[in-house]
């Protein structure tokens, strides 16, 4: 589990700590991850921490390493959580160094990661593999033309490992959520200055995700309850990839797709 102390990935590991899985989660913020590890423990589950920037090498390899130890070896589930969609701007206010920076916190660590973890799942004949995309991976979303770009290679890898691995027993799925209250994105700043009651014009579910709405569907796909499903990207949206543009009107009145309509 990558980013597993935070927003989706806190939500995640409890979860999945909370159906008897010992979770071996990374995260490069010690004192959450500590936290969320304690959590585990308070709640009778099991969770070991591994330190460090997924982005680099010796820390994708102790989790691996640390996964392996654990009881008999079997590492059933990969959750490739992290990714952000900052440094954000304008595409051509952009640098390279903005794409690389991108490049690392959304695409590389997934390949990365996978490499690392799926020979065991291929050798053991299962496993399942559940990465976290975003909605904006499939709808066009000014100044994020990057993070949107690595977020459709991560939906792009996750269909094609899905084809190369179903013969190994080895599922690949993903995510896309949108609208997560999390450190990421808090709901409090994106609603600074608006009037709450608007989200049930923006969202067709009326809210902002909690991070354990996303944290179901991950276990969803992680547990044999998906055991017929691979190569999937799953919304988890609250509906607003479906309603894409159109939005209930202020009043209440019906709908709109016009944003100078009343
Ligand atoms: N919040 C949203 O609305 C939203 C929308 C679409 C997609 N997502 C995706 O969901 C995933 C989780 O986002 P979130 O909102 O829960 O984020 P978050 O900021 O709440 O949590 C991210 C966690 O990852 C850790 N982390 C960050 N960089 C790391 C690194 N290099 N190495 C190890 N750990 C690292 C952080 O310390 C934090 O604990 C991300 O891939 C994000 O792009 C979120």
């Amino acid at each position: 589990m990558t980013g597993g102390a935070g927003g989706i990935g806190g939500a995640t590991t409890r979860r999945l700590a909370a159906e008897g899985a010992t979770v071996v989660v990374n995260d490069c913020d010690e004192a959450r991850l500590a936290a969320v590890v304690a959590d585990v423990a308070g709640a009778g589950g099991s969770a070991v921490p591994v330190p460090g920037d997924i982005r680099l090498s010796p820390t994708i390899t102790t989790l691996a390493d640390t996964a392996a130890a654990q009881a008999d070896g079997r590492i059933d589930v990969l959750v490739n959580n992290v990714g952000d969609y900052r440094p954000n701007g304008r595409f051509l206010r952009t640098t390279e160094e903005d794409w690389a920076s991108l490049h690392a916190l959304n695409f590389e660590h997934v390949l990365r990661c996978t490499r690392a973890i799926a020979p065991a799942m291929v050798d053991r004949g299962s496993g399942s593999i559940v990465n976290v995309s975003t909605v904006e991976a499939s709808r066009g979303i000014p100044a994020n033309a990057v993070y949107s770009a690595y977020n459709a290679a991560v939906e792009a890898f996750t269909r094609s490992l899905a084809v190369e691995l179903g013969g190994d027993g080895v599922r690949v799925n993903a995510i896309a959520p949108d609208l997560a209250d999390t450190l990421q994105t808090p709901a409090d700043t994106m609603l600074r200055g608006r009037d709450p009651a608007l989200l049930r014009s923006w969202v067709p579910l009326g809210r902002f995700g909690h991070p354990e709405d996303y944290a179901d569907v991950v276990l969803f796909l992680a547990s044999d309850l998906s055991r017929f499903v691979t190569g999937h990207v799953i919304p988890v949206d609250g509906g607003t990839r479906a309603a894409s543009g159109w939005y209930r009107r202020a009043d209440g009145r019906g709908w709109t797709n016009l944003p100078d309509q009343p």
